[in-house]
């Protein structure tokens, strides 16, 4: 699983063993005001190298942060206090925390949510899908994507917005975590999808979440390197594609992306903060794509590309940052 920047992060748990991960020791830090992404980043990779698993999310009604480690052997206070020193006056609680469940704490804790036409929810959900919305179970676990994170979400907009003017009939999720976009595009537009990710515990879990969802037979899911597989690349071209993998994947696969997509398809790319806009760009014009439109939540940008030239960009939406609770 690609641990490498924040979004991956966000979810109080990921096991190291089998479903659940025997946690006994926790660092927290809380911050009494949200830091900046810079300085949350720095502190998260301070910490990260103490325990198997880390959350970082608001508290506080956006007022605060928490950033939390969990470790299965006791972290030395001196060389946590020495890993934070550098970033400024920090008091760091380590504490032994009971042995529980925490993936049912976890999913427990994880409230229904909705995304355009989506409605997701958790295995623990007894309530009703609501009349007209799409819905999906999608647990917290080893795989990145609950629908709750700035990036699936703007994917999954922008997935509805491109639905509601074209007919989308060969899609694509690369870097499907979950399967949660690839569900989402199959349910939506009824059709078939191809979906990849290069790490075995997504493909495992999305796979298991097909069959939860009753997708098993029309969301095939395989271990891919980007657009590699051999079955990925003998059914291109593909209409629409969907990619969130974070920028610097994204900018390595650009020429990839260029081979696979249909004349004229669409490319939704997310993963990408709202400064890394420029570069992911370039990389895609460079490879013969230019922008349709983009949506931007928070932070975040997902960028929709289509073959071509870039015309004027006529349509940009700047969404508010939902609350954040939970997993991503
Ligand atoms: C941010 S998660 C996105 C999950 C889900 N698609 C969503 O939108 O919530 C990124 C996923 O991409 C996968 N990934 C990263 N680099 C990849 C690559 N080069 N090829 C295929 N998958 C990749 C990771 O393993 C991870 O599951």
């Amino acid at each position: 699983m690609d641990h490498r920047v924040a979004p991956l992060r966000v979810g109080p748990v990921m096991t190291a063993v089998g479903d659940v991960m025997q946690v006994l020791w926790s660092i927290r830090l809380k911050l009494y005001a949200k830091p900046a992404e810079d300085a949350r980043l720095a502190l998260e990779n301070a910490l990260e190298p103490f325990g198997e698993a880390i959350s970082s999310f608001e508290t506080d009604n956006g007022k605060g942060w928490l950033i939390e480690v969990f470790s299965q052997a006791k972290p030395a206070a001196r060389d946590v206090a020495a890993a934070l020193k550098p970033l400024g006056d920090h008091q760091p609680e380590i504490a032994r925390v009971p042995d529980k469940d925490w993936l049912a704490e976890s999913r427990r804790g994880l409230p229904e949510f909705k995304a355009g036409p989506f409605f997701f929810y958790g295995s623990h959900f007894k309530g009703n899908v609501p009349k007209n919305m799409i819905g999906l179970e999608i647990d917290a676990g080893m795989a990145f994507g609950t629908g709750r994170h700035e990036t699936t979400r703007g994917c999954l907009l922008a997935v509805a917005r491109l639905a509601k003017t074209r007919k989308i009939r060969k899609p694509l999720d690369i870097g499907t975590g979950t399967g949660i976009l690839a569900f989402g595009v199959a349910r939506l537009c009824n059709v078939p999808v191809l979906a990849g990710d290069n790490d075995a515990d997504a493909v495992r879990v999305a796979r298991g979440n097909a069959k939860v969802n009753k997708l098993a037979r029309q969301v095939r899911i395989l271990r891919s390197d980007g657009y590699r597989a051999k079955a990925i690349r003998d059914g291109a071209p593909y209409d629409l594609v969907t990619a969130n993998i974070l920028a610097n994947p994204l900018i390595e696969l650009a020429p990839d992306l260029a081979r696979v997509l249909a004349k004229d398809g669409r490319a939704v790319l997310s993963g990408l903060l709202r400064e890394q806009e420029k570069d992911v760009l370039a990389a895609h014009v460079a490879a013969g794509l230019a922008l349709d439109f983009r949506i931007r939540l928070g932070d975040w940008s997902v960028l929709v590309l289509r073959k071509g030239k870039t015309k004027r960009l006529t349509r940009s939406t700047v969404l508010p940052k939902p609350r954040r609770r939970g997993a991503a």
